[in-house]
């Protein structure tokens, strides 16, 4: 197995309250706290982005992890706020895990039910820009994830509408973040993978086994891995069958997962 680079390790040890989940987060230092140390971690991955995006025009890039749980929308969150602090950066974050959505809601978006990225790939009628929300303050573009209704994920990242999307928004924006779905436990990111110059792959420190992500970095494959990121998630780990088939659940500790 090929042994892809570190590029960041990620030490957040702030708890979060869950019943407040449409609050910014504490973890989104990148959007709260972004002159503390731990907002730092990211800025040392945004200039692994910047050196790679000099030295072989890295500019699309998905986060994803081997399963759920391992800090995936955090990092991007974070490292989109990290790249847009360059005012200078066009940055746009998209959430394309649109089977377990939360970028807009981690981001406090909660009064936004316009179109997002199901939306545009369900529909070509529907232009890109009804569905890109601008976030001023931090100079940041998003692209919530959208209603996916009766569509199949899957169909939707292999339609050729999904390629001429990633274009268009490459064309647009200096860097795009994906929070991209996990690699292992649905197909997505095998489609997802055509577009996108790279992966960042989210490790969470002592969760991860080690099979799933020996799989994960198969199923990305050493082309497209940019990198890992050590993610320390305080949260309890859980398997894939209760976020992915047990949607607005409650867990066994009683909290509302989303
Ligand atoms: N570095 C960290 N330290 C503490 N908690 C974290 C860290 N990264 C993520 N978390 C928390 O762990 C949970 C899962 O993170 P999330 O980014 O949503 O994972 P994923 O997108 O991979 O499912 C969230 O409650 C998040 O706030
Ligand atoms: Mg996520």
């Amino acid at each position: 197995m090929m042994r892809p680079s570190v590029l960041a390790a990620i030490r957040i040890s702030v708890t979060r309250d869950a019943e407040t989940g449409a609050a910014i987060d504490d973890h989104l230092i990148g959007l709260t706290a972004s002159d503390s140390v731990e907002f730092e971690q990211y800025l040392v991955l945004r200039q692994a982005l910047e050196r790679l995006h000099a030295a072989s025009g890295v500019s699309v890039l998905a986060i994803t992890s081997a399963t759920v749980n391992e800090g995936k929308t955090t990092t991007a969150i974070n490292l989109a706020a990290a790249l847009a602090r360059n005012r200078q950066a066009r940055v746009l974050l998209v959430d394309a895990d649109l089977r377990v959505p939360s970028v807009a809601i981690q981001l406090g978006m909660i009064d936004w039910d316009g179109p997002g990225l199901a939306d545009v790939l369900a529909d070509p009628g529907l232009p890109l820009t009804d569905a890109i929300r601008r976030r001023p303050t931090f100079n940041l573009s998003v692209l919530p994830a959208g209603q996916l209704r009766d569509a199949n994920p899957y169909e939707l990242f292999q339609s050729t509408r999904f390629g001429s999307v990633v274009a268009e928004l490459r064309r647009a924006y200096d860097y795009v973040v994906f929070d991209a779905p996990p690699a292992v436990p649905v197909p997505d990111c095998r489609l997802i993978e055509a577009c996108v110059d790279g992966f960042l792959i989210v490790v969470a420190a002592h969760h991860t086994p080690r099979r799933l992500l020996a799989e994960a970095l198969t199923i990305v494959g050493p082309e497209k891995s940019l990198g890992l990121v050590f993610n320390r998630v305080d949260a309890p780990f859980r398997g894939y069958y209760d976020a992915y088939y047990g949607y607005g659940g409650y867990t066994s500790r009683g909290r509302a997962r989303r």
